[in-house]
């Protein structure tokens, strides 16, 4: 009897240790934030896991998501390393000095604007990859509704469009912000509010993430939605009724970025897979989740059906401006007073 209490208190002893392996070092860890598609975010980390033997923890979120836990953790983080996301929000938080500085060996192998977005943030944060904003619509819903496919930014004001457009929120998506800081860029900042205005009454919903209207067109619940070109072609690649146009006043873009969290408890394992990140044999591996962005490293091969910059109408997007704390807080506050409010009344 005695003994089998001994035995049991010795197993559930054992339960609650942490895990040691044999040769008596712990693991090392490594908890990232990744704000890509769930699929790339899961590559990436099963990739490196295998590679280094680092145990990772990883959760995905949207970039405004991120940027808000990044602030609210930042006297005592829990997070290590930020991968991927439009950058916007990875310039506010080197702005704010929430993440750390790093240089990499390998920032000469990247491309310019790239290694622009490294400069820029005083080298707290990078760019791992490329993503054109665009605007995604369901032939077959149109047509079941008589509705011409758009070809304009401001075609999307048509009366007949009435609740048949998404597109996400700023607050919370790096997608969305990227479209408000373009539409500020190519209209002049009081036009662009009236036409997000005027856009609001054929706005249906404004989703959490910024791929949310491309899924959305693919079950056919939308007709138009407003998003990054490759997650609206990650579903026509899967076979949905999905085309996509790049506006005729012009686009934007994103430099998705990474970076280092300051006061980082893993720091030398967020190294390691910030380095793991920018080789070009990773960047290739994109593809293999559908991810259509443009890789960072000019070494890397970009996937057969990513949208190029050289086929659509691209704005010269001022990151360092449209990256500043102070600038999206103003941005956000008034998309919140003048657009969101008049969609709640
Ligand atoms: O789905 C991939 C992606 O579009 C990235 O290219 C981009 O950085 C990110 O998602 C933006 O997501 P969100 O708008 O939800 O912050």
């Amino acid at each position: 009897m005695i003994r089998r209490r001994l035995r049991s208190l010795l197993v559930s002893a054992a339960l609650a240790l942490p895990l040691i392996p044999l040769s008596g070092v712990a693991a090392e860890q490594l908890n990232v934030l990744c704000a890509s598609d769930n699929d790339w975010c899961e590559l990436m980390r099963n990739t490196f896991q295998k590679e280094t033997g680092i145990e990772v923890s990883m959760v995905r979120k949207s970039a405004g998501e991120i940027f808000a836990q990044i602030r609210a953790e930042a006297a005592n983080p829990k997070t290590d390393i930020w991968w991927a996301g439009t950058g916007d929000p990875h310039l506010q938080a080197a702005n704010a000095g929430y993440t750390e500085v790093y240089k990499s060996p390998q920032l000469e192998k990247l491309h310019s604007w790239a290694q622009e977005q490294a400069r820029i943030s005083g080298y707290r944060t990078v760019g791992v990859y490329m993503g054109l904003l665009g605007v995604g619509y369901n032939p077959e819903v149109l047509k079941a509704k008589k509705l011409a496919v758009p070809k304009c930014w401001k075609d999307l004001l048509k009366p007949e469009f009435a609740g048949e457009i998404q597109i996400s929120n700023p607050n919370s998506s790096g997608t969305a912000y990227t479209a408000l800081a373009t539409f500020v860029q190519i209209f002049g900042e009081n036009e662009a509010f009236a036409f997000m205005k005027s856009l609001g009454k054929n706005v249906s919903q404004y989703t959490k993430s910024g791929s949310a209207p491309a899924k959305a067109l693919a079950r056919g619940e939308t007709g138009i939605g407003i998003t990054f070109l490759h997650d609206l072609l990650k579903e026509t690649m899967a076979g949905m009724p999905v085309e996509v146009f790049a506006p005729c006043e012009g686009t934007g873009f994103e430099i998705g970025s990474m970076s280092i969290v300051k006061g980082a408890r893993n720091l030398e394992a967020a190294k390691k897979f910030y380095e793991f990140a920018l080789r070009a044999d990773v960047q290739s591996l994109a593809f293999k989740a559908n991810a259509l962005q443009l890789p960072s490293n000019a070494s890397a091969s970009i996937p057969p059906k990513a949208p190029r910059p050289d086929e659509v109408k691209l704005i010269n997007y001022d990151f360092a401006k449209f990256g500043q704390d102070d600038v999206r807080k103003r941005l956000l506050k008034r998309w919140d007073d003048e657009i969101f409010a008049a969609q709640r009344m």
